[in-house]
């Protein structure tokens, strides 16, 4: 494709993604296929030959558009929102549109150093202080598997250097809670330590906050049993309810054991660009990582994970690879982002933020944030106050987590598997018919509904309209 060829094809392209992102609103919620259809309408083999690109966007239209399940439909409530400001998709074109390299700094001196720079707005606009320096990693996953990695060989004394994990003699422990999102597991599987070294610490009943003083009594256990304690995570806004782990309380236990802490903060971090909020992670500031996803509420489009520590040696001991062939007379005097993960090639990432914090402006992404926490506090209001209706957890933020109870036909409030069919059969009524999108998960054993509130085309009139829809559907 010739640059001309490209001009053309390209105002197309914007030109149809703004119509679309206009019709969203629109199209039914829920992607509306069965499993394989878009495969089936998919050629088996490569195109042998050149297409028109007006051919392609016709299979845009009539293929991929219906099997997307619209996360940046107004009435989205699933997962936690996964909005992409249109000022960043520009961030996303200009990176992709640059073809830079960044496997060093001298491969693209620009991509290094804007990353440092937007890190550090990032970093004063969440009110941290600046002994923290950040990166950004594509998920919040990979961020915590570089955090377990870097807990590991604090622990291990880099034993990476050696028999790795295979020659120590006591097996190290990491501390979470089963709030803990799916990927704090991963992580910790993945780097090394092993499922049955993954802890999981009480947590209080209803705000389902670790305990710290189970935290406590856990570690003192391993220590007595020879084992090694060796990483902490504390959730910010877990998944299932958005519990809040006590940090400060957490990293004091951390520091007196010398216990790596990371806090995954992949949700709440949005939150902590409002002054108002950062109580919630009070403490962060003796924590030795941090992960947060402006690819979630704030609206960074995908991908794009804050990733966050205190001790850059460390972090570089764990991670530097210096191949003859990526040295240059800059080395020592700049930042290598390829000792900083586990990737070596990075994308221009930072271009996202830069272009969605100067376009959009930080002042718009509070005032929506701020509007979100306010439709939450409407809608758990309207819950708490309706017959047979249950509001399950604390509203820290933006997510509502609901059951219905019906009476049964003793009067009684309906339970059990009886209480779980029929959530679930309200909720997938819902989803089937396109007009919202809700997602179910089981709280203590029983099926509920999150609600969570956030796209950034949702108003106050869209949770009405939920809460109307709700209701007529039980
Ligand atoms: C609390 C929490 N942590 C981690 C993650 C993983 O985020 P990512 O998709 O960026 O890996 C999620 C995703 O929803 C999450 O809610």
């Amino acid at each position: 494709m010739t640059p001309e060829e490209f001009r053309k094809a390209g105002h197309e392209l914007i030109d149809w993604i703004a119509d679309y992102r206009q019709k969203i609103p629109d199209l039914p919620v829920r992607a509306q296929v069965r499993p394989g259809d878009v495969r089936r309408a998919l050629p088996a083999d490569a195109p042998a030959g050149v297409e028109k690109f007006a051919d392609l966007m016709a299979d845009i239209e009539n293929i991929i558009v219906p099997g997307i399940t619209q996360v940046q439909h107004p009435m989205h409530y699933g997962w936690f929102p996964s909005n992409a400001s249109l000022a960043s998709v520009l961030g996303d074109i200009a990176s992709s549109g640059l073809g830079t390299l960044g496997i060093s700094w001298e491969s693209c001196p620009s991509l290094t150093e804007l990353e440092e720079v937007v890190c550090d707005w990032m970093r004063q606009l969440t009110g941290l202080s600046d002994q923290w320096r950040g990166t950004i990693h594509d998920t919040a996953s990979t961020a915590c598997v570089t955090a377990m990695i870097l807990a590991r060989e604090r622990a291990s004394e880099l034993s990476k250097n050696g028999a790795g994990l295979q020659g120590m003699a006591s097996p190290l422990i990491v501390y979470s809670t089963a709030q803990a999102h799916s990927s704090i597991a991963k992580a910790v599987q993945l780097a090394g330590f092993g499922n049955d070294n993954l802890r999981y610490i009480d947590e209080d009943p209803y705000t389902r906050a670790m305990l710290p003083d189970a935290l406590e009594a856990a570690i003192k256990q391993d220590l007595a049993a020879g084992n090694i304690p060796a990483g902490i995570v504390c959730s910010v806004g877990a998944t299932g309810t958005t519990a809040m782990d006590p940090v400060a309380a957490t990293a004091a236990i951390a520091n007196e054991h010398k216990v790596w802490l990371h806090v995954d903060a992949a949700m709440a971090g949005s939150a902590m660009l409002l002054p108002e909020c950062r109580h919630l992670w009070q403490g962060v500031e003796q924590a030795d990582s941090l992960a947060w996803n402006p690819h979630k509420w704030m609206g960074t489009i995908l991908d794009t994970a804050l990733f966050y520590v205190r001790d850059v040696e460390h972090l570089e001991r764990v991670m530097s690879t210096n191949p003859a062939y990526l040295r240059s007379d800059a080395d020592g005097e700049v930042t290598q982002y390829r000792d900083w993960g586990i990737p070596l090639g990075r994308r221009f990432r930072a271009l996202k933020l830069w272009f969605h914090l100067r376009l959009d402006g930080i002042d718009t992404i509070r005032a929506r944030l701020r509007r979100d926490l306010d439709n939450a506090q409407w809608f758990k209001a309207q819950v708490e106050t309706a017959d047979n209706w249950e509001v399950l957890a604390p509203v820290q933020l933006q997510t509502v987590c609901i059951r219905h109870i019906p009476l049964d036909a003793q009067n009684k409030p309906l339970n059990g598997e009886a209480l779980d069919q029929h959530t679930l059969a309200w909720v997938n009524r819902i989803n089937a018919s396109g007009a919202a999108f809700l997602s179910p998960s089981v709280l203590d054993g029983r099926w509920m509904a999150r609600v969570s509130i956030g796209v950034e085309g949702t108003t106050r009139e869209h949770v009405e309209r939920l809460w109307q829809l709700l209701q007529d559907s039980v």
